[in-house]
């Protein structure tokens, strides 16, 4: 799905983002104590140092609430006017209630639509478009999409290929809608896509309706992240430059036109590698993932959030980001960074 926003409908504006990371610091060097690897091994296939994890009274839910009253501060808006909360994650405190109506409820967005959405690592960029769409056909003035996990909860913790590389956290944007906004401003497209063929190269076997956790002969691993690391390598790196490329190219843009690529934090290769292909400038790209691992839908609006606190990225910057992740599933967005002043 490629779509560019319209001509006369109002704009959707991305006005502001926000971050929470649990205190908690578990390093590289804490994980040699629990499975057989070691910190140079982890630094160098991945990039990571340190990440974080969630306490242990910490659901999703108290992630995504601390980044979500951390955007309305900073944004100066009531939660009673915000329409509609979209929470990206792949772990819900509960398979039901959606996660983003106790989030709506905590904050006090009571007039608010809620609803969760299951792109895993692309979560974010599809929650994003969905906002987008009801800000420009009109049903939403204002958004929150927040981008919560704690995988640190469904990666199994004796598989050291898997358990060095997930964490926890959250991200929050507020998007906006504007009636005077012009083509160019705001949100200027997004490519989406998916590809069920490659379900099973990452995957949660068991817990879902497939085969329930009270299936004789279901292991703790069968309800844990399996991955096939080389296969999502080889399709993150490819996926990553041809969903930029194709949205650049239908909004009539170039690499040349961006100021900051947010792509989701998953390996520093993966984002060496994007480096190289989109011939876009290092001092470009948000890379953040040596002190928090990959959170899944959260690892976008996170480190857009830092890139901002940073003064990495300016008020009418052009921000590029694209994330890829089980499903399969990927997922580039174009928008302007245009934060209330
Ligand atoms: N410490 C030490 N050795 C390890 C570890 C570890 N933590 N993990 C694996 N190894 C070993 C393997 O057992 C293997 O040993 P062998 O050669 O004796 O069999 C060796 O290291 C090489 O393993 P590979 O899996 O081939 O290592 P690779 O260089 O591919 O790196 C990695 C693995 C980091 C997982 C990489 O494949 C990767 O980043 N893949 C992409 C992950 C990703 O992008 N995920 C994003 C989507 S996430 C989502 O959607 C939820």
């Amino acid at each position: 799905m490629l779509a560019l926003a319209g001509k006369h409908h109002p704009r959707a504006r991305l006005t502001g983002v926000a971050s929470y990371l649990p205190e908690r610091v578990l390093t590289n060097a804490e994980l040699t104590e629990i499975v057989d690897t070691t910190d140079e091994w982890i630094r160098e296939r991945t990039g990571i140092r340190e990440r974080r994890i969630a306490a242990d009274d910490q659901a999703t839910s108290d992630l995504a609430v601390a980044a979500g009253e951390a955007v309305l501060r900073s944004t100066r808006t009531s939660a009673s006017d915000v329409d509609l909360v979209i929470v990206a994650t792949t772990t819900p405190d509960h398979i039901f209630p959606p996660t983003a109506t106790l989030v709506a409820e905590r904050l006090g967005a009571t007039a608010a639509a809620a609803v969760d959405m299951n792109a895993v690592c692309s979560g974010f960029v599809y929650a994003f478009a969905h906002a987008t769409a009801m800000v420009e056909a009109g049903f939403a003035r204002k958004v929150l999409v927040i981008g919560a996990e704690t995988l640190s909860r469904i990666v199994n913790w004796d598989d050291r290929s898997t358990c060095v590389l997930f964490a926890d956290g959250a991200g929050a944007a507020l998007l906006e809608a504007d009636d005077e906004g012009a083509q160019g401003d705001g949100v200027i497209g997004f490519e989406l896509g998916a590809d069920g063929s490659g379900k099973d190269i990452l995957c949660i076997p068991a817990g879902g309706s497939r085969m329930p956790s009270s299936t004789e002969g279901v292991t703790h691993e069968d309800l844990c992240i399996q991955m096939q690391g080389r296969e999502v390598f080889r399709f993150a790196t490819r996926i990553m430059i041809d969903s930029a490329t194709r949205l650049l190219e239908a909004a009539g843009l170039t690499v040349d036109d961006v100021d900051l690529l947010v792509a989701h934090q998953a390996n520093e290769r993966i984002l060496d590698h994007a480096v190289e292909k989109l011939e876009i400038p290092r001092e470009k790209v948000v890379m953040n993932l040596d002190r928090y691992g990959n959170t899944s839908s959260a690892s976008i609006p996170i480190a857009l959030a830092e890139a901002a606190e940073r003064g990495q990225v300016a008020p009418g910057d052009l921000v590029l980001m694209v994330g890829f992740g089980a499903g399969l599933t990927w997922g580039a967005a174009l928008v302007r960074w245009e934060p209330r002043a």
